[in-house]
C-alpha cells in the first residue's frame, strides 16, 4: 500500500507536523510505503479560473502541482495535514486543493475522469488550532476538506483535532500523540464499501 502524507503548515517540527509524523510512523508499522510532501517546499501557482481543465481535464499550468496530480491518482491513503488558519486550512493548503479543480472538470463536465475514480483510497485530515475549542473551531476546514477528498475520489474516513495548541503544544500531550500513531494504523483498514 502507498500512503501519500501531505504537510500544509510553513513550520515543521511543530505541532501539525509532529502529528502527521505520528501518524506517518503507524503507517509504516503496517508496512505501508509513505511519501511525504512539504507544501511550504513547492512552488504551486494559484489557479486562476481559464477553463482549460474543462477542455482537457488537465491543468495547463506547469508547476510542482504536476508532481502531485499521480500521486494522487496512486496513492491508497491520503492524509492532509494543516492548522487551521482564521478558520479555514493554511493558505498553501488552499491553493493546492484549488488546483484540483482539474479532477472536478474532468468528471463532472468532460465525463473522462482524470483519476481513477474506482479506486478506493482512504482519507485523514489532520488539522491544530491555538484556540480553546469553542464549538465547531475546524468546521470551516472539514467542509474544505470534504470538498477536497471528493475531488481526489477518497473517503474521507478519519479528523484528527487538536486545540489549545498556543496553551499546550501537541509533543507535551502523550495521549494525543498516541492516538496519532493508532489513527495511522487504523487508515490501513478498508472497512467500508
Ligand atoms: C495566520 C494564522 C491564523 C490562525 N488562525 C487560527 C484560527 O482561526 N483558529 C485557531 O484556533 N488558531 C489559529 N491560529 C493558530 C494555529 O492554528 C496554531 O498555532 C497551530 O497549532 C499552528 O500549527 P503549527 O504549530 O503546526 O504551525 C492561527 C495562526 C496563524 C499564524
Amino acid at each position: 500500500m502507498k500512503a501519500l502524507a501531505i504537510l500544509g503548515s510553513p513550520r515543521i517540527k511543530m505541532n501539525t507536523d509532529i502529528l502527521l509524523d505520528k501518524v506517518i510512523d503507524g503507517l509504516e508499522d503496517r508496512d505501508v510505503f509513505v511519501e511525504k510532501i512539504e507544501l511550504r517546499k513547492l512552488n504551486i501557482h494559484p489557479c486562476i479560473a481559464c477553463g482549460a481543465c474543462e477542455k482537457t481535464g488537465n491543468c495547463f499550468m506547469k508547476d510542482d502541482m504536476n508532481l502531485l496530480y499521480n500521486k494522487f491518482d496512486e496513492a491508497d491513503i491520503v492524509v492532509f495535514a494543516s492548522p487551521l488558519y482564521f478558520n479555514s486550512v493554511t493558505s498553501m493548503s488552499k491553493i493546492m486543493i484549488d488546483r484540483c479543480q482539474m479532477f472536478w472538470s474532468s468528471k463532472y463536465v468532460l465525463n473522462k475522469s482524470s483519476i481513477n475514480r474506482a479506486k478506493k483510497r482512504n482519507g485523514l485530515f489532520i488539522c491544530t488550532g491555538g484556540s480553546v475549542q469553542k464549538e465547531n473551531i475546524f468546521l470551516g476546514a472539514t467542509l474544505v476538506m470534504d470538498l477536497f477528498f471528493k475531488a481526489i475520489n477518497t473517503k474521507y474516513q478519519y479528523n484528527l483535532f487538536a486545540d489549545r495548541t498556543d496553551k499546550i503544544l501537541v509533543k507535551e500531550r502523550i495521549e494525543l500523540l498516541d492516538k496519532a500513531y493508532e489513527m495511522g494504523q487504523k487508515l490501513v483498514d478498508f472497512n467500508w464499501i
